[in-house]
């Protein structure tokens, strides 16, 4: 892959896409039969959050420790950035500490692209804004291929906070670009203005939506990126819009739950279907740090 950073799905080929899950299902594999690999040998690979996570950071840095590479970890709060340090300061600073690789998230969407243009390492998106979030769909991507072999003809249903979803835009383009039908599905209030423009179905009627679907991307609800009361109450927002065994059984029999985590239990889905037999949503977990081992080392033995 001749590329140097992974900013969006928006912005990368279906074959990109495929070599990335191609090597993430080797990885896969690699993990599960617990072989450490030494592609990134002497290489440095930095974490850098100005927002809380757990699965996106700790996988990454999974990732790369299973590749052989050592890590840094740095977040806003702990970090120089709270004395007034720039962004680009703080890349550059990195850079110069003989780092090989950034992972960056940041509140700000084009905050990742603004870094990757300033520094001359690789650059991975770990969630930038309501932008986008490449390697939560390519996880959830590996973990459709996994199951599926194939996305073309594939029914998936995107059901939640679609307006504030950067894991949804991400998958938007990716799972369109390999074949796949998509209906988003929500309140009004929880999509975007231009949703028709996105080339998917939209829905508001979860229970006629999820019918013969494949796959069901459950979205956390975005409550610190919302700004006003988008829906009367969480107990009617779980009625209409959560996602329960009732629901699952309208959707093809071995249809897949998916959810990018953090879950709120009882408001987007229930417990008992997080936990249930169609659930994947710790199997994704997995996913994610076969992928993110895929993507290091992608980019970061490429003679980009
Ligand atoms: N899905 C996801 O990005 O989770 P974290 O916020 O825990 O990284």
């Amino acid at each position: 892959m001749k590329r140097k950073d992974l900013l969006g799905l928006r912005d990368i080929s279906a074959d990109e896409i495929m070599t990335i899950l191609d090597m993430g299902k080797e990885m896969r594999a690699r993990l599960d039969a617990n072989e450490a690999g030494t592609e990134l040998k002497g290489k440095t690979v930095a974490t850098l959050f100005y927002e809380n996570s757990t699965r996106t950071r700790v996988s990454f840095e999974k990732a790369a420790r299973c590749l052989g590479a050592q890590t840094t970890g740095i977040t806003a709060q702990a970090s120089s950035v709270q004395k007034g340090e720039s962004l680009i300061d703080t890349g550059k600073t990195l850079q110069s500490l003989l780092t090989d690789a950034i992972v960056i998230r940041h509140p700000s969407s084009g905050a990742p692209h603004f870094l990757a243009k300033n520094i001359d390492i690789p650059v991975i998106n770990g969630g930038d804004g309501t932008n986008e979030h490449p390697t939560q769909a390519l996880l959830d991507m590996l973990t459709v291929y996994r199951a599926f072999g194939d996305f073309r003809g594939l029914k998936v249903v995107i059901a939640g906070d679609i307006k504030h979803s950067r894991v949804a835009r991400s998958n938007i383009w990716g799972l369109k670009k390999l074949g796949a039908e998509i209906t988003l599905v929500a309140p009004e209030t929880l999509l975007p203005a231009a949703s028709s423009r996105l080339g998917c179905e939209v829905s508001y009627n979860l229970e006629e939506a999820v019918c013969g679907a494949n796959v069901i991307i459950a979205l956390r609800l975005q409550l610190e990126r919302q700004t006003a009361g988008l829906f009367p109450s969480a107990a009617e927002y779980h009625r209409y819009y959560g996602i329960t065994d009732r629901i699952l059984h309208k959707a093809d029999a071995g249809v897949l739950l998916m959810h990018p985590g953090p879950i709120n239990r009882g408001l987007e889905v229930s417990g008992a279907a997080a936990d249930g037999e169609c659930s994947v949503i710790l199997d994704q977990v997995t996913n994610g740090v076969a992928v993110r081992m895929a993507v290091l080392k992608l980019l970061c033995a490429a003679a980009y």
